[in-house]
């Protein structure tokens, strides 16, 4: 299995970022889609992948891809795939999916559909009629976009955001996912100084701790496919050897995190502990209007967006507090993440450079300043 067409999703806008990770961890054909971005690689890849990408939602083998305006041709594009090669005799293979735009638009028929027809192939290539599936499981993920299917096996298992530091979290946490992305286009660095002046849960300063360091987001938690029948059991422990080899603690990474909100700093520091970071990392009770401008230093800020008519009013009277106390300063700039089209007038300033991200789906532009 050496040239599998490894799928993995993103949220919109990191589509460039993590073609950038892939890129550096050698991966081939590296190409990007809207929502995905796509490599060729083996099964030690796929460990790789799964271990080290920091702004991947899930890594997905397609199986197969083909268009299909018909029932026939879903069956029949099914059917032609190579299932044995990732389903073992006793393994549970659950189909879900999505249809866009297609003719196909019936998600249930769809999924019974392909079932029956990997069903089909199974019973042909293993000479049974009765599959158990009482074994480990082999999701089956299907996409028709535009009448053009992908069928793609899940090797993550939990998305790749669960990282494992954040079981707890408080309202209205940034996805892990896209605070490394945000860290990716700051160019946090081993020599970063890092602060997060509205913390919340501390996930901008975990993930800029686990940037910093070299640590791999996946080292702390496990993955479906290392249960599966087709995956070889050394690719995930070289995976997490040469991951741990990368680890550099030597860096001078150093963290601040502040917050309004008493429960947010505890929180913040529960979740450092659960990485070890809460040496590199400072965490205090403040309130965004006694921020003091560092010498040298990324900022990065998440404030909070109202969503009825009073929080927005507030919300806009946090954005011009940050304008007054995030002065302009050499050799100090400023990454604040916001879904209010308006936060630069509230603000004060026009950024440096803009850039549309999504926060699930939530629209956001991510004001730069330096
Ligand atoms: C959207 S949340 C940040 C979430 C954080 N990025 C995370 O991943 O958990 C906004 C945070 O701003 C804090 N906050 C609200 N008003 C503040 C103020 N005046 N000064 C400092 N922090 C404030 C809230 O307590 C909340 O934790």
């Amino acid at each position: 299995m050496d040239n599998l067409k490894i799928v993995c999703p993103c949220l919109f806008g990191l589509e460039s970022i993590l073609a950038g990770e892939m890129k550096r961890l050698s991966f081939r054909e590296v190409k990007c889609e809207n929502g995905k971005v796509s490599f060729v690689g083996d099964l030690n890849d796929i460990a790789r992948a799964n271990i080290n990408l920091r702004t991947a939602e899930r890594v997905q083998i397609e199986v197969a891809s083909f268009k299909a305006l018909s029932f026939e041709d879903l069956f029949q594009g099914t059917l032609n795939a190579p299932w044995e090669d990732f389903i073992d005799k006793l393994e549970a293979f659950p189909v879900k999916g999505w249809s866009l735009n297609s003719k196909l638009h019936s998600v249930p028929d769809c999924q019974s559909i392909i079932k029956k027809a990997v069903v089909k192939r199974l019973e042909s290539k293993y000479g049974i009629s009765y599959f158990e599936e009482t074994a480990s499981k082999v999701q089956i993920q299907f996409s028709i976009l535009k009448d053009e299917v992908s069928l793609l096996i899940d090797t993550s298992g939990a998305g790749l955001h669960k990282r494992g530091y954040r079981a707890n979290s408080n309202d209205a946490p940034i996805k892990e996912t896209l605070a490394a992305g945000i860290l990716d286009l700051a160019r946090v660095k081993g020599d970063s100084v890092l602060y997060d002046a509205m913390c919340g849960s501390g996930t901008f300063l975990a993930e800029g701790f686990l940037r910093a360091m070299k640590i791999a987001p996946g080292l702390r938690r496990s993955f479906a496919v290392e249960k599966n029948a087709f995956m070889l059991q050394s690719a995930f422990q070289n995976a997490r050897n040469e991951a741990l080899e990368k680890i550099d603690k030597s860096v001078s990474f150093e963290g601040f995190g502040f917050d309004i909100d008493k429960n947010a700093i505890q929180l913040t520091d529960k979740n450092l502990s659960k990485i070890a970071a809460k040496g590199r990392v400072k965490t205090k009770i403040q309130d965004i209007k006694d921020f003091v401008v560092p010498e040298k230093a990324i900022v990065v800020c998440n404030p909070p967006y109202g969503e009825r008519l009073l929080d927005i009013k507030n919300a806009e009277e946090i954005y011009k507090t940050m304008g007054k106390v995030f002065e302009k300063r050499d050799g100090v700039n400023y990454y604040i993440i916001s879904p209010h089209e308006d936060f630069e007038s509230f603000f004060g300033r026009k950024a440096t450079k803009k850039r549309k991200l999504y926060n699930g789906m939530i629209k956001c532009n991510l004001y730069m300043y330096f």
